[in-house]
């Protein structure tokens, strides 16, 4: 598994972990993420049971397990929070879920007094005194209860499966090890656009969220498959493309 830090300032890390190359090809490929402000962290989609030990292990290098606070879930999926148990037992961090999801992640070992429920309209969650990130509702796109998260301090968006690609291994090599960012938008097309069309329901939520998302300072659209979007002409050429995109019910 790579790691790549996006945004490093003395008290503030914004880290990608993924393109694992143990990963067999019958498991969907996954980014995990973690946010460090002074000693607090929050993993964004550990990922499922059978990434549990590469993963636990890469978060190992930056952070104490100690220090792990939140376990931010952009919903219900396995392959966001199937390991979730196996995280609870190696940490003392509550689960942040959609409140619609909460009695469905139950079955991955969450109990009540281990979550933060968040309602539709989204919150902002203070992760100490002086540093708050915000989530931000993203539902139906595709879960019905899906949520982002956006730090303001690196202005990096997390949005689960917005943006999502899914990247043939032969595809990601880079000059060194493998690639994280879009580097070619149109020839990206072509990994996102199945998986947009199929999962996600139907226009209207786009329109939603991407008014929304517009109203943010976001340099970098990361997700939770594929490749992150980079700086705000890449994000800018994402929104646009997506709201063209027909989805769900109207692809055809
Ligand atoms: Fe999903
Ligand atoms: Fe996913």
């Amino acid at each position: 598994m790579i790691s790549e830090i996006l945004f490093e300032s003395p008290n503030h890390k914004f880290i990608y972990f993924g393109k694992d190359s143990e990963r067999p090809d019958y498991i969907i490929d996954t980014n995990q993420y973690l946010l460090i402000h002074d000693k607090v962290a929050t993993i964004m989609d550990p990922g499922g049971i059978e990434m549990f030990s590469s993963v636990s292990s890469a978060f190992a290098g930056e952070v104490r397990m100690s220090e792990v606070k939140y376990i931010f879930s952009s919903h219900q999926d396995p392959d966001v929070i199937s390991a979730l148990a196996l995280w609870l037992s190696i940490t003392d961090s509550k689960v942040i879920i959609d409140r619609i999801w909460s009695t469905f992640i139950s079955h991955y070992g969450a109990r009540p007094e281990n979550m933060i429920m968040v309602e539709d309209t989204g919150m902002k969650l203070n992760m100490t005194k002086d540093y708050a990130f915000e989530i931000i509702p993203a539902h139906y796109l595709h879960s019905p209860g899906h949520l982002n998260l956006y730090d303001p301090v690196s202005k990096i968006l997390f949005t689960g499966d917005i943006g999502a690609a899914l990247v043939p291994k032969e595809d990601l090599k880079g000059k060194r090890k493998p690639n994280i960012f879009v580097q070619d938008f149109d020839s990206h097309i072509k990994y996102m656009e199945y998986f947009h069309k199929r999962w996600m329901p139907s226009n209207e939520p786009k329109k939603v969220w991407i008014d929304r998302v517009s109203k943010l300072d976001v340099e970098m659209i990361a997700p939770q498959h594929g490749l992150i979007f980079k700086g705000k002409e890449m994000v800018g050429r994402f929104l646009t493309w997506f709201d063209s995109l027909k989805v769900g019910l109207y692809s055809k």
